[in-house]
This record gives structure tokens, C-alpha cells and sequence, in this order.
């Protein structure tokens, strides 16, 4: 039992220990999680293993070992174990003690992380986590943090709505649904989210964000920007170090769009988003209390339901085994009469983890715990969005490019040198080159040797992108339009020729 934390440092289930490119064919490597050392090794064909330090025969820690062939060879007396840790060569005896072997550990390698199933009791897996598609999404970018905290407090923080905008600057959370079933939990989220964090336009997104956590060290957490048709997958696994500190993982990968270049440019914007906010909790949780009765208001997220689900997860000692948060909560009489006696048997009920239950709509009300779910009171209508910018502003292309010398705005610009390249297509088709310089910006018909940005989109999807009617990132994201050059100084269009500026 943690001293921060009213429940064990360590809980049963799935976690990752690393990502298959940290342990190379013929390595051995000692990791250090759950309190203790693992000694992980590939063999020369490949094959992964992680086993207990202790050698079997007097006790040398494996990890001083080395790999021959396809053993571990432990550095004492050179004793060879499979990578099913059955003890297959003594080099200098005539018989192999029939018994020796060395534990290992139940693994498995998925979707680019090492897995390591976790159980006090040495008991085998209860579960198994999905192999997540692959096919048509861009390849694992990867992150190790350390934080002082507990897994726990990670994977509550993808059901705590309300902490979303101080810390995140995500506006509005409804909670759309929250299913549970055994190791199983879901919450699916809307939110309304500005692109200014991640260095997107300011303008309003819808995003739906669906969560599902396999245990308490698999979170999966999918981001569809319904605005701009783009998806991206972040994975989560926090893995405890000792009794004080977890690593945290991270994975992040987007949806593959029809234009690849443009799929890398975003790629880059949401991970390099990702390192930024995702550590922003970190100081909060390395500082912050974990209060067993917390106060919840409306909007908080389902967390009450998150904690009764995380129960199923941790093996208390027999006596908390009924009532396993009593270890915060004062000490209470034993029950005297036939009503105390129901009453504690339905407290008890009620507290035992809501595996197989369905989540209630946002307009449901399920307020036993303590009133842990204030997340299920409805929000209210939401606020009418802010109108689009410069809608029926421009007549045609030609009056954008007309003005564009007008519009400039020297200030967004700063130091910087760029070309910009337009290269509509259809009826109305044209090309135009902007050289933007030393504050100022020059606008040329026809096409430049060596644009900065090329924009190609046809005339009339143009005029409605500039005029509201198309969302930007949408089109290029749906490959209606095709970007050459840094997505970043595009983004930047807006703020550098004001669609609303005096024509
Ligand atoms: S202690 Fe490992 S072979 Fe002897
Ligand atoms: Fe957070």
C-alpha cells in the first residue's frame, strides 16, 4: 500500500515496460517497475523474453548475463536459459537438474510497446488487450516520462471533464456515453477545442474524444476533429516504477490522409502538441492529494464510476476486501440492528465494482457513492458559436488576390522571408506568387522557381475557403486541396492577409 495512495502502488494488469527497438536481437537489459528488476533479453533470431534476476542455480542476477544463440547465459557459472526460462545447457555438468529454470514473466509485443502482464499473486493473465488497426495509420511516435504519482490518477484524468479547460484550454465537455464491462471501461467525450494550442487557427473544433482503458495501464485515447475530418490516436500506459513513481508512455499516431506530405506536417503538429499538453497535469499530480470522499460538482466526468471500476484491479488484505476505501474514511460502529445491518449490506453493494453496467445518458441521474457522478447533471444548451470570419466577404478569387497587398498585415509577418504560391484550377483558374520580405509583401501573377508554400485547390473551393464555406484544414485533410511547403505557415494565412481587414 502506497503512502499517498489509499490502495496498492501496484495493481493488477497489462503494463508497458518499453518499445521493442529498446531491447535489439542478442541484448539483455534490466528494467526496474513494480518495485522490482526485470531482465529482459532478445534473442539472436529475435524472440523476447523477460525473466526474474534471480538465477535459479546460486542466485546471480541475470541481467549481468548475456545472449548466445537463443539463451541468456547467466555471467556466474554460464548456466544457458530459453527464452521460456527452462534451463537448457550447464556447461559443465553431465546432467541438467530437471527442475531448473528461472521465472519469467507473461509478455507481449503489440502495436510497438513491450507488454508485461502484473499480478501480486504470480496468477496468470485474466485478460488480453486488443491489437489495435495499424493498416492506414502513420508509425508509432514515442515518449517516456517519469512522474511522481500512481497509475490510477493517470487514467483518471482521461474521465475528469472539468479539469480539461484550466489546464488543457479545451472549452465545453459533455460526457457523450461511459460503458463498463469487467477490465473494460469507455467514456466518450464531446468537446469544443480552439486549434491555438497546437498551433491550429483559433477558430472553434468539434471533437469527439473516445476513451477506452483495457485495466489501469492501457489507456486509448482516439481524437476525431469532426470540423476537419481529421483523426489521430493517442496511447497512454502508465506503469508503476516503485511505490512512489510511474512511467508514463506515450504513442501517438494519426489517421493516414490522401496527401502524404500533408499527413506528415500534421503528424509532427499533433505530437509536438502532444509532448507540450499532456505533461501539463504532471506538476498536479506529483503535488496533489488524493481525496477518497472528493467534493464533485456537475461536469466533473463520470469519476466516481471510474473509482468503483478501479477496484477490481488491486488485491486488498482480507479485512478491506469488503470495503476497500475504508482505509481514508473514519472508522465505523459495527451495525446492531436488522436496519444497520441492511443498510451496511447495501453500502456494501454498491460499492463493489460496476462491471456489466452501461452508462447513462447525459440527461440520466445516478448519484449513489457519495454523489460521485455529478458528471451525469446536463450542462444546459450549449452557447451559440461565434459567426465565421468574412463570410460573403469575397466575390471572387480575384478580389482576394486584389486586396491581398491591402490586406497584409506587416506585424503577423515579423522577420519573415516566404513565398507563397496559389495555383487554382478550373473555369476561374489562376496563378498567383506572394514574396513576402523585410515587412513587406509583393504579389505576382504566375508562378515562382521555388515557392516556400504551394496552395492547389480549384478557384471555387478557394473562394469558399476564404469566404467560411469550407473549412480549411478539411480540405486539405480530405485531399479536396493540396499543400506543398510547411502546414505551419499556412495555418499563419489568416493572421498574415485578414480576411476582414478594409478592401
Ligand atoms: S548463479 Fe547462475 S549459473 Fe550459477
Ligand atoms: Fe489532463
Amino acid at each position: 500500500m502506497g503512502a499517498r495512495f489509499p490502495f496498492p502502488s501496484f495493481p493488477r494488469g497489462w503494463f508497458v515496460i518499453g518499445f521493442p527497438e529498446d531491447v535489439a536481437p542478442g541484448q539483455v537489459k534490466t528494467l526496474r517497475y513494480f518495485g522490482q528488476d526485470i531482465v529482459v533479453f532478445r534473442t539472436e533470431s529475435g524472440v523476447l523474453s523477460a525473466v526474474d534476476k534471480t538465477c535459479p542455480h546460486l542466485g546471480a542476477h541475470l541481467g549481468g548475463g548475456h545472449v548466445k544463440g537463443e539463451c541468456l547465459r547467466c555471467p556466474f557459472h554460464d548456466w544457458g536459459f530459453r527464452p521460456d526460462g527452462v534451463c537448457v545447457d550447464v556447461p559443465y555438468a553431465p546432467k541438467i537438474p530437471p527442475k531448473a529454470a528461472v521465472k519469467t514473466w507473461h509478455i507481449r509485443e503489440q502495436n510497438g510497446v513491450i507488454l508485461a502482464w502484473y499480478c501480486p499473486r504470480g496468477e496468470a493473465p485474466t485478460y488480453e488487450v486488443p491489437v489495435l488497426e495499424e493498416e492506414g495509420w502513420t508509425g508509432n511516435k514515442t515518449v517516456r516520462w517519469v512522474v511522481r504519482s500512481h497509475p490510477q490518477e493517470v487514467a483518471e484524468n482521461t474521465v475528469d471533464c472539468s479539469h480539461l479547460g484550466p489546464v488543457h484550454h479545451v472549452g465545453r465537455t459533455d460526457v457523450l456515453s461511459v460503458e463498463q464491462e469487467g477490465h473494460f471501461m469507455r467514456v466518450v467525450l464531446h468537446m469544443e477545442a480552439s486549434g491555438a494550442p497546437i498551433d491550429m487557427p483559433d477558430e472553434f473544433n468539434d471533437v469527439e474524444l473516445d476513451v477506452k482503458l483495457y485495466g489501469i495501464g492501457h489507456i486509448v485515447s482516439s481524437t476525431t476533429v469532426l470540423t476537419s475530418d481529421m483523426r489521430t490516436r493517442q496511447r497512454i500506459y502508465p506503469t508503476p516504477i516503485d511505490e512512489d513513481t510511474i512511467a508514463i508512455f506515450g504513442v501517438s499516431n494519426i489517421k493516414m490522409m490522401p496527401d502524404e506530405d500533408y499527413t506528415r506536417e500534421i503528424e509532427d503538429i499533433f505530437y509536438k502538441a502532444f509532448l507540450v499538453d499532456f505533461p501539463k497535469d504532471f506538476p498536479i499530480w506529483e503535488n496533489k492529494a488524493y481525496l477518497d470522499k472528493p467534493m464533485l460538482a456537475g461536469g466533473d466526468g463520470p469519476i466516481g464510476r471510474y473509482r468503483r471500476w478501479c477496484r477490481q484491479f488491486y488485491d486488498y488484505p482480507e479485512a478491506a476486501a469488503a470495503q476497500p476505501t475504508a482505509a481514508a474514511a473514519p472508522a465505523a460502529a459495527a451495525p446492531t440492528t436488522a436496519l444497520a445491518k441492511l443498510k451496511g449490506w447495501l453500502r456494501t453493494l454498491a460499492q463493489a465494482p460496476a462491471a456489466n453496467s452501461n452508462g447513462a445518458g447525459n440527461n440520466g441521474h445516478n448519484n449513489n457513492d457519495g454523489g460521485l457522478d455529478a458528471h451525469l447533471i446536463d450542462l444546459g444548451p450549449r452557447k451559440p458559436r461565434p459567426a465565421a470570419a468574412a463570410v460573403g466577404k469575397f466575390a471572387s478569387v480575384g478580389d482576394y488576390f486584389e486586396t491581398l497587398e491591402r490586406r497584409f498585415n506587416p506585424a503577423a509577418a515579423g522577420d519573415l522571408q516566404a513565398v507563397i504560391q496559389w495555383v487554382l484550377t478550373g473555369d476561374k483558374a489562376c496563378a498567383y506568387f506572394a514574396e513576402i520580405k523585410d515587412g513587406n509583401v509583393q504579389r505576382v501573377a504566375g508562378t515562382h522557381p521555388a515557392p516556400t508554400i504551394t496552395i492547389e485547390m480549384s478557384a471555387d473551393d478557394y473562394l469558399l475557403m476564404i469566404n467560411g464555406e469550407l473549412n480549411g484544414a478539411r480540405a486539405f485533410s480530405t485531399g479536396r486541396g493540396r499543400l506543398r511547403g510547411p502546414v505551419r505557415l499556412a495555418m499563419k494565412m489568416q493572421r498574415l492577409f485578414p480576411l476582414d481587414a478594409a478592401v
